[in-house]
Formats: structure tokens, sequence, C-alpha cells
């Protein structure tokens, strides 16, 4: 559990607030590239910790993040016209560029020299693995953007999804770094009615190794990047099925799969009740075929497209998931006592069905953490740290070090019951490599 004052410090990303601060020296994913998908298309409205904007593709192709409200009288941009390399404001036609000079004022006397003193807030923004990234934090902090595998593959070799959901980022990061849920919540009874992305399980004497030993024994490791933490499940003949997962800071996970599939997911925050995930894949072997790329996508199980509000009137577009709070995730009780342990049908609501049923905003002063939440607990105490750390002016290590985002997750059978000695051994599993 933690302190109140905790909870606080470690959900509240906005403006001025010490975790918003730590995650505003990194680059963050905060749409698909294909969202705007030629020069001078249509705008779309994002929210980033809790920062209304909007994106655009200007003339040239460069993207543009923008304060979504115009700086004259507060307009939406997202109705702009989006012409030679600038988003142009129809309320009276001030026109900003990329970098949020305002390169037009034509309500203004044409001597008025007013244009050049009016700025709006713009951010940096790159193309990168198949995602619009933008950094938020200080110009003298702009690192590179990081090396993760998934964002450097070759687009045919990656498969990358994003959605909205309703809760704080922090509970579906937590969710990623607790490997116990798997034995339960993903339990299929029947799995030939899983899902087909849901069959890559290792397998021993007909059961799934995941379902062999519930109480897996968790060891955490620090790293530069975040931590790595290795769970140990005892498979019988003096052997172990080894989950080694990383947390890579701020919120990436990275999922341990056997076979040629990596992959993961993060959780950017929108405000600090809604998040914007982002699902990639990769091939480490052969380009990812069409059919291949359809079984991906059938967890979640069906994206719509939509305008979402918020309480406040803000809107973004986005896709969320058919099944939803709202909906009880089309809870099956049937298939609950017959099919799968939640009667949920696919993984990742099985997933969102817990985060966000814990709230908008977790109250964690109210948990009691169990031996099989020692990654979580170290999770919140590096981001807890962190965040302390640079309101004393320690800047985080990880961000003006992009190499070190280079990692792989490990799935292996194993007889060494060491984690500490596996890693050692198994080193060259646990790095990023470059696809030929
Ligand atoms: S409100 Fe945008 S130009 Fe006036
Ligand atoms: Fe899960």
């Amino acid at each position: 559990m933690l302190t109140a004052e905790d909870n606080v410090l470690l959900t509240r990303t906005g403006p001025g607030t010490p975790m918003g601060d730590l995650f505003r020296r990194f680059w963050q994913p905060v749409l698909l590239s294909e969202e705007l998908p030629t020069p001078d298309c249509a705008p779309v409205r994002i929210k980033v910790l809790s920062e209304n904007l909007v994106a655009f593709r200007d003339t040239d192709g460069n993207v543009g993040v923008l304060d979504v409200n115009c700086p004259h009288r507060r307009a939406s941009l997202f109705f702009g016209r989006n012409e030679e390399c600038g988003l142009r404001c129809v309320y009276h036609g001030w026109k900003f560029d990329v970098n949020g000079d305002c390169v037009d004022m034509p309500s203004e006397p044409a001597e008025s020299n007013f244009k050049d003193k009016v700025k709006i807030t713009a951010y940096p923004a790159r193309d990168y693995g198949s995602c619009i990234w933008i950094y938020m934090g200080p110009i003298e902090t702009m690192p590179e953007l990081p090396q993760l595998e998934w964002a450097t593959v070759p687009e045919t070799h990656r498969n990358v999804r994003r959605w909205l959901q309703e809760s704080n980022y922090m509970q579906s990061t937590e969710g990623e770094i607790d490997t116990s849920h798997v034995s339960f919540n993903h339990r299929w009874f029947d799995l030939s009615k899983a899902p087909r992305q849901n069959l890559a399980r290792r397998m021993k004497n007909g059961q799934p190794m995941n379902n062999m030993d519930g109480a897996p024994q968790l060891t955490v490791k620090e790293t530069d990047y975040g931590f790595v933490y290795g769970s140990r499940r005892d498979v019988g003949d003096g052997e172990y099925y080894w989950r080694v997962t990383q947390f890579i800071l701020p919120f990436y996970s990275l999922i341990p799969n056997p076979g040629d599939r990596e992959g993961g997911r993060c959780w950017v925050p929108m405000d600090d009740e809604h998040i914007s995930v982002f699902q990639y894949s990769v091939s480490t072997d052969e380009p990812f075929t069409d059919e291949q790329r359809k079984l991906m996508n059938v967890s979640p199980e069906k994206l719509l497209r939509v305008k979402y509000e918020f309480a406040d009137g803000s809107v973004v577009d986005t896709w969320q998931p058919e099944r939803q709070m709202h909906n009880d995730f089309l809870i099956d009780r049937d298939m609950q006592r017959t099919v799968n342990y939640t009667g949920i049908a696919s993984g990742r609501e099985q997933d969102m069905a817990m985060t966000d049923s814990m709230g908008s905003i977790g109250d964690r002063t109210k948990e009691h953490l169990g031996t099989s939440d020692t990654a979580i607990i170290s999770g919140r105490r590096i981001l807890l740290r962190m965040a302390r750390e640079l309101q004393e002016g320690v800047e985080p290590y990880a961000p003006s070090h992009p190499e070190v985002f280079a990692v792989r997750a490990i799935d292996v059978v194993d007889t060494q019951g060491d984690f500490f000695k596996l890693l050692e051994e198994q080193a060259e599993l646990g790095k990023a490599q470059p696809i030929s």
C-alpha cells in the first residue's frame, strides 16, 4: 500500500506536478503516424499529460503539435485550415507553423508587428516507429529518441495499435509487471476456444506452463532503463519456466513470448483518469503477413474510431474497444463457468476489466500487497524516487542515454534457478537484435 500523499505523487502528471515534470523529460508516442496520413490532411485532437493539443502534418510533411486553442480568442484549431505550411484558425485567420510561430495575422493592419510577438505552445514532434512522438520538457534537456526495439525495426516487422482507456496510467503499468495474474485472469479451461494469439504458450505434458505454478518466485533487478524482473515457475523435472520482463521508464512494458514475436504496451497519460494505450508487436524474423496482422488485432477485439468527450468539454480523436466498463466488457457468465476464468473473450479486455474497475484513480491506501507484488512495489518506488529527485535537480539517466532502451523480454525454460546467473548466461536473449 501507499500513503495518500504518495498515491497522489505517483498518479498526477499534469503541468507542474513532480511526476508530470519527470514524464516531460521523455519523448512520448501520442498518436499513430497513419492518423496524419498526408500533407495538409485533417488535424487530430489529442490530450497529453492533461494538456489539450492538436496535431497536424504540414505541406512539407512535417508534423506540428500545438495547443489546441488559438492564442487570439481561444477558438479550437481543430477546425482550422491546414494549408501552405501552417494551421490557420478559421475565426480570424491567424496562422501558425509547426514551430508555433504566428506566420500570418490578416485581421491586423499590414504594418503591425503584433504577429511577431504572438506564439502558440508548440512541442517538438517526430515520426518514428509508426507513431508521432512529442517532447514536452525543457528544450535544453531534449534527448534523442529512445532506441526501443519496436520503434527501430522496419515497418514490415511492426504492428502498432492505439486506443483510449478510462483509468490512470499506473494501474495498467502495474498490470503489466504483475506476472502472477496471467495464471488466473488469462486462464482458459478450454484452450481451443481462445483467440488464436493466446495459443502461443509454452506447454508441458499438455498443460500451459503458466498454469503449472500459480505462485511464481519473483526477483527484481534495477537497471539503467528501469528494472528487469524474473518470474520463476517450477515446472518439474528440475526445470524452471522463466519469464523475464522489463519495466522501461517511464511506462513501457515488454512481454515475454515464446517464438519470434516480441511486444508490449505503453500507457501515455491523457490526463490523470484516461490513457492513450499503444500496443506494439515485432516480428524478429520474417515480415508480418496480412493474416498475422489480422490475428494480432483480435485483442482488443474491435476498435472503434471515436470522438471522445471529457467532462470538461475537451475532445480527442481516438479509438475505443467495443468492450468497455459501461457494458461490463460483455461478460458471459456461461463462458466463465466452462471456457475461461473471466467470461471475457479476449486478453486485453480481461486486463482492462481489472485495471479500470479499480476506479479511475485506484486508492492504494487500501491495498494488501503480497509477495507476488514485488515488481509492482519496485516500479512505484523507482518512479516516486525519480520524481522526488528531479524536484531536487537530479535529472533522470535514461532519457539522455537512448541506447539503454534497446532490450528484449526473455521467455525460456532452463535448469538455472538463480535469476542473476540466468541473466548472465542468457544475456544475448535480453538484447534488441538488428533485423536483417
Ligand atoms: S480566435 Fe483564432 S484567430 Fe481569432
Ligand atoms: Fe494481462
